[in-house]
């Protein structure tokens, strides 16, 4: 091969590694959770490769027509790792599913910039750290389960707000303290608000509120 050719062909691979390489913003917020997962035992993430250019083949992953994600819907995968920033640039994700898996460390704030969010379940895992005021974004959210986690501090007031909530807000079986902030009386009656579990302050008041929230509005 003379130098001619030699560089006509690097410059050939140049361009194909170049539009193999060219995966999308969604597909690298995805590759960040990918490489915060350290340990991946039921192989759910052989799929997600940097060299297609969406993630919407990926296992787990669905998008929607103009190739943005929608659902990462990963449950009962025993993956340990943590949550990445980086989830809370998926703008058009709805549905969030990590439930049943060894996730550990606080969620991070910058989830909560995934404001299409519907639902989230992070149930069952290792989640510590406050649940984050910010959370208070998600104004079309209708599904919330943190429960089985140890998750501590104070519950956001702001939560209360969230007016969007239609279905389940689960956060029993953390390590929260202080009281129920007085806001969470204004959720929808068909809300199933369940703070069950172990609890660090005030454990009888605690159950006098929650038995007149259930009384009031849970199922
Ligand atoms: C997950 O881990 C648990 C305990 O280590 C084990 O019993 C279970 O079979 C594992 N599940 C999968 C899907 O690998
Ligand atoms: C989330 O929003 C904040 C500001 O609102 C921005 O600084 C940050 O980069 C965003 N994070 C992600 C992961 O999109
Ligand atoms: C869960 O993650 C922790 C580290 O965060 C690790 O020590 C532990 O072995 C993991 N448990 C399982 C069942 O994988
Ligand atoms: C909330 O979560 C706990 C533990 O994960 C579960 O036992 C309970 O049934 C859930 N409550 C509701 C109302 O879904
Ligand atoms: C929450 O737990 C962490 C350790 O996981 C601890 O450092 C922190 O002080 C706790 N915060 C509260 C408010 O209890
Ligand atoms: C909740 O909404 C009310 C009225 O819209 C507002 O005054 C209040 O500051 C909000 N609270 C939080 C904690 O965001």
């Amino acid at each position: 091969m003379n130098t001619y050719a030699f560089s006509i062909s690097i410059s050939i691979f140049c361009i194909l590694t170049h539009i193999s390489s060219s995966l999308t913003s969604d597909g690298l917020s995805l590759l960040a959770l990918k490489s915060a997962i350290t340990t991946d035992p039921t192989n759910s993430l052989t799929t997600w490769s940097e060299t297609n250019s969406t993630p919407c083949h990926w296992s787990g992953i669905t998008c929607n027509s103009a190739h943005r994600v929608t659902v990462v819907f990963l449950p009962h995968r025993n993956l340990t790792g943590y949550l990445p920033s980086e989830l809370g640039a998926l703008l058009s994700l709805k549905h969030l599913s990590l439930s049943n898996n060894n996730f550990s460390k606080p969620i991070p704030d910058h989830l909560f910039n995934a404001t299409n969010l519907l639902s989230i379940d992070l149930s069952h895992n290792s989640l510590t750290g406050p649940l984050p005021e910010k959370i208070k974004n998600l104004k079309m959210l209708t599904f919330l389960d943190l429960s089985s986690n140890r998750l501590n501090g104070s519950l956001p007031e702001s939560l209360g707000n969230l007016t969007s909530l239609a279905g389940t807000v689960n956060l029993s079986w953390n390590e929260f303290s202080g009281e129920i902030p007085a806001s969470y009386g204004l959720f929808p009656v068909m809300v199933s608000l369940d703070l069950r579990g172990r609890w660090n302050h005030r454990r009888r008041r605690r159950r006098h509120w929650l038995r007149r929230w259930l009384k009031d509005g849970g199922d």
